[in-house]
């Protein structure tokens, strides 16, 4: 495994994921002096902060230092143990991870005369093994206001840009790399060969795969649950499946999964869910609470309040049927990496909540939360999915959030207007699908807004809903770019929802990026 230690970069998980893509395991670690959170559901057993004891316990086959805000001249900078450089272990820092290498080894780092930002033409000299196959004259992601001034003792450049003298150095004896750009960064164009070469160095053995993830998950999950019962609340989303198919491998008859349809689903949602686990070993209980949602939604139109009653409503009826259920041990949570880290810095994790909208269930009682994902990104965990034999179209799933169509509906919900809303997004889907262009969206949904207009259907006139179509370029979804789709997909989208959706005869084109407007419309 190689250890990553994180000072706060932005790019940091994508370190980790680098590492990961050549099949080596790796865990995202930030350092401190003292307090220590145990965290078991991590392979090494830590917590997100660890000191250096635990380093020397977790004997990783390579650390990495990553990149970081700070200037590590300043007495508040955040530095690892010097000891880590003597644990013959190979050591890569990167961007501030360079710079506190050469600062704790006796080097010199300063403000740069002239900061650089963005791609970066670099000259690799010398024969490193770090850079072993990648061009001599290659593009860097750079972005920093420092840079390396003097060496420390042992140390040779091996890299330059125009302005950086120091875009890389290394002590090849002792396996210490420094480089001031940011391989992790797609940007750089051979960052992907500079981490294999890295694995390499660190004689890693590259056997992490979703298969051995898998095989291992399920053993310790056995040893762990026993004859224990579990339950789950699935949400048809990609990660409370993939860690429900997992537990039904390791524990069987002895997982209840209960699956919450609140009415606010797409088209056909609840029967897919179903038909996929009822082919999976576990008990699975789907409840319609439809009507019970649309009840305690009768009247409501404040999004938050749209929102807090949604949530509300799908614990109450998680935990009556859960009372029904009888003595649990374990709940499971589909937690993941992302989640883990950024809660970062010795905090435990911010617990997802199954639906992601109403906090955890107090009204049942069990041991533990089990959390079979909290090691894996998003792409790792479609990758188990797959391979634990989900089927592509569940495991491929945009996102959806947990109030679902509830929060797609602006102003009061009604059965009508579920029903246009879903029509229409299904419709919507489908022409996206055939058009092919999927999997370029990050996110794309239809939604209903709560104005009529005047409109002409033969020889009548109408006054009906407008839908409104969205769709986003994204990868992180905290930002996001409306997506220029093809107007002619779009003409055809809106030709059969004005023709086959009763209630609407309109249909818009939101052209509006996040900031300022958000993905959902409440
Ligand atoms: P916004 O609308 O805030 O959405 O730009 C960003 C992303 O989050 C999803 N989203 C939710 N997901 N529960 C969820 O699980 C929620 O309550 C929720 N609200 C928004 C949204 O679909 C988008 O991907």
């Amino acid at each position: 495994m190689i250890l990553v230690l994180d000072f706060g970069g932005q790019y940091n998980q994508l370190i980790a994921r680098r590492v990961r893509e050549n099949n080596v395991y790796c865990e995202v670690h930030t350092i401190t002096d003292g307090k220590v959170s145990a965290d078991k559901n991590i392979k090494s057993g830590l917590g997100t902060e660890i000191n250096f004891s635990d380093i020397e316990k977790l004997k990783p086959e390579g650390i990495i230092l990553t990149g970081g805000p700070q200037s590590v001249y300043k007495d508040d900078a955040f530095l690892p143990d010097k000891k880590i450089f003597d644990l013959n272990v190979p050591v890569l820092g990167i961007c501030y991870g360079a710079q506190a290498m050469t600062h704790l080894l006796g080097g010199e780092v300063k403000p740069a005369e002239t900061s650089e930002y963005g791609k970066t033409e670099i000259k690799i000299s010398g024969d490193s093994k770090l850079f072993s196959g990648v061009s001599k004259e290659t593009v860097a992601w750079m972005s920093h206001t420092d840079r390396i001034f003097k060496l420390p003792e042992n140390f040779v450049a091996t890299a330059e840009s125009e302005s950086c003298p120091v875009a890389a150095a290394e002590n090849a004896e002792k396996n210490l790399y420094a480089v001031q750009f940011h391989p992790e960064v797609l940007h750089t164009v051979e960052g992907q060969k500079i981490f294999s070469n890295f694995v390499n160095i660190c004689n890693c053995r590259r056997d992490w795969t979703a298969d051995s993830f898998i095989e291992d998950t399920v053993k310790d999950l056995k040893n762990k649950i026993g004859a224990g019962k579990v339950l789950c609340a699935l949400s048809g989303g990609v990660d409370s499946s993939v860690a429900a198919v997992l537990l039904s491998k390791a524990v069987g008859k002895n997982l209840t999964c209960v699956f919450v349809d609140h009415g606010l689903l797409r088209k056909n949602e609840a029967e897919e869910v179903e038909d996929v686990f009822k082919k999976f070993d576990l008990n699975f209980i789907r409840v319609d609470a439809s009507e019970n949602f649309l009840n305690a939604l009768q009247g409501v139109t404040d999004p938050e309040k749209k929102r807090k009653i949604i949530g509300e409503k799908f614990i109450r009826v998680f935990e009556e049927v859960a009372g029904k259920i009888g003595a649990i041990d374990f709940l499971v949570q589909g937690t993941i990496y992302p989640d883990v880290i950024e809660s970062g810095l010795g905090k435990s994790a911010v617990i997802k909540s199954h639906h992601n909208v109403g906090g955890l269930p107090e009204g049942i009682n069990f041991r533990e939360i089990v959390e079979p994902l909290r090691m894996l990104f998003k792409d790792e965990v479609r990758e188990v999915g797959r391979k634990s034999g989900l089927p592509e179209k569940l495991v491929s799933r945009q996102p959806f959030p947990g109030p679902g169509l509830g929060i797609r509906i602006i102003g009061e919900i009604t059965a009508d207007k579920i029903k246009i809303v879903r029509d229409a997004d299904a419709i919507y889907r489908e022409e996206i699908d055939k058009a092919g262009i999927a999997g370029e969206l990050g996110q794309y949904f239809a939604a209903l807004t709560n104005m009529k207009s005047v409109g002409v259907m033969g020889d009548g006139r109408t006054y009906d809903y407008a839908i409104v179509l969205r769709a986003v370029l994204t990868s992180d979804f905290m930002t996001a770019e409306s997506a220029p789709i093809d107007w002619k997909i779009l003409n055809k989208v809106a030709n059969r929802i004005v023709n086959e959706v009763k209630g609407v005869n309109r249909v818009l084109y939101d052209c509006t990026s996040k900031p300022p407007a958000t993905i959902e419309f409440e």
